[in-house]
């Protein structure tokens, strides 16, 4: 229903567009972010390596999970795992950040904003999370996430009221929430833009804080306080899976404009098919219902991280596009809130490709024509380097 409600909106808009445009079609095309639905051509205009692998940036080894986000003053922000003497999702690990304030062409050095110390189960990313009523950045992050020589994942959060610039000693946000196991994202934190629960910041992830499956943390106090909100768990519900086993993992949320949040999710033992889960909630994820439950086969998936975006009408989503391979980052696009994906698609990088994210900006007219997708890349694995990529919609270079 929410479906057909919304295409039937988008089309309502397009068909006056069409009025619109043979009067004054560059100014249409410049103001109104749903003119042009229906004829997207997106290219890349930019790709550049934010981090490199292989000790040549602090000495660390590997570079992992990249979140990237616009900021309150119209910026980006990228954030990776460092990691600091392995390759390994487990050891000692740093969160490396850098910034752009031209829209994605430079890029500060990177700052080292967190350090785990010598931890044999450190850090691990993570979703950050912006507050538009405040003006207010979370980063939120796990630590001892699978239990190697620790005996409690803690969940904490660092907040930066000055754009990215400094960040907060960590919060430990387990004395709320419990020390079960919750990793969040990996990618970004929504904040509801329509009712219900308008201005509700939304972190959805996985893990074993509700035994099993995905979860989503809420605060309704601009990221002071913080509380587990609905969950789709696994089956066999807390018990060990095997494959074909229904387990939700990794995980990312966007709000459509009547206010349903879709959690797409990683498959991860592949239950019903090589394909996402898609899971709708509208009650602000205050529950995420196991009847709303969908499998896209529209988007084929090896079981990984990957990015979605809502902007101006069109769900974007970006995966290395292979069933079995972690290869091929594709970026695909919807005009039906992803009940349907466009046949044209662009392929990013045919090669190894691993965790995605995707971000855009909205200070600027100009902002309506790009997104940035930040992904794992490699020539012969994906944890050989993370690149950005600026994609302008309108394929203009
Ligand atoms: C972090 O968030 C808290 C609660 O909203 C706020 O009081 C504090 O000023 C923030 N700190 C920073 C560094 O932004
Ligand atoms: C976080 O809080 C929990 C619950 O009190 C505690 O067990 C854990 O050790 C704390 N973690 C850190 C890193 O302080
Ligand atoms: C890459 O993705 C495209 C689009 O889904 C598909 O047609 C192609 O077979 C894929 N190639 C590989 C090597 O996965």
């Amino acid at each position: 229903m929410e479906h057909r409600r919304l295409y039937g909106n988008l089309l309502g808009c397009k068909s006056i567009m069409n009025v619109w445009t043979v009067l004054i079609l560059p100014i249409v095309l410049h103001l109104t972010s749903c003119a042009p639905l229906k004829q997207l051509t997106p290219v890349v205009t930019m790709e550049q390596l934010l981090w490199v692998s292989g000790r040549v940036i602090g000495e660390v080894d590997t570079f992992r999970i990249p979140l990237i986000t616009y900021t309150p003053r119209g910026h980006l922000i990228s954030f990776s795992e460092a990691r600091k003497y392995s390759a390994s999702d487990l050891g000692a690990k740093f969160i490396a950040s850098r910034r752009s304030s031209d829209g994605g062409y430079t890029w500060s050095p990177t700052s080292f904003i967190v350090d785990d110390g010598f931890a044999e189960d450190g850090l691990n990313l993570g979703s950050v999370v912006v507050d538009d009523e405040t003006g207010g950045i979370f980063l939120i992050y796990t630590l001892c996430a699978h239990y190697v020589r620790c005996s409690v994942s803690s969940l904490m959060i660092t907040n930066s009221s000055d754009d990215g610039f400094t960040w907060s000693t960590p919060r430990n946000l387990s004395l709320e929430i419990g020390t079960k196991m919750f990793a969040p994202g990996p990618g970004y934190g929504i904040q509801k833009k329509f009712a219900p629960f308008k201005g509700r910041l939304i972190v959805c992830g996985h893990g074993t804080l509700d035994e099993d499956g995905v979860f989503c943390l809420l605060s309704d106090d601009h990221g002071s306080s913080w509380r587990k909100g609905g969950s789709l768990q696994g089956l066999p519900f807390n018990q060990p899976k095997k494959f074909g086993d229904f387990s939700p993992d990794e995980c990312q949320p966007f709000e459509l404009p009547d206010g349903t949040v879709v959690v797409n999710a990683r498959n991860q033992y592949f239950y019903h098919c090589r394909c996402r889960i898609v899971v709708y909630s509208t009650d602000g994820c205050n529950s995420l219902p196991l009847e709303t439950v969908r499998f896209d086969e529209g988007l084929p998936d090896p079981a990984v991280a990957a990015g979605t975006l809502y902007k101006g009408g069109v769900v974007y989503f970006t995966n290395p596009a292979n069933e079995y391979h972690r290869v091929n980052l594709t970026l695909r696009w919807s005009y039906t809130s992803g009940a349907l994906w466009e046949q044209e698609l662009i392929q990013i990088w045919p090669g190894p490709s691993g965790y995605s994210s995707l971000t855009a900006l909205s200070k600027h007219m100009e902002d309506n024509e790009n997104i940035f997708v930040i992904y794992e890349k490699g020539k012969e694995d994906i944890t050989e380097s993370i690149a950005v990529v600026k994609i302008n919609l309108y394929g203009r270079l």
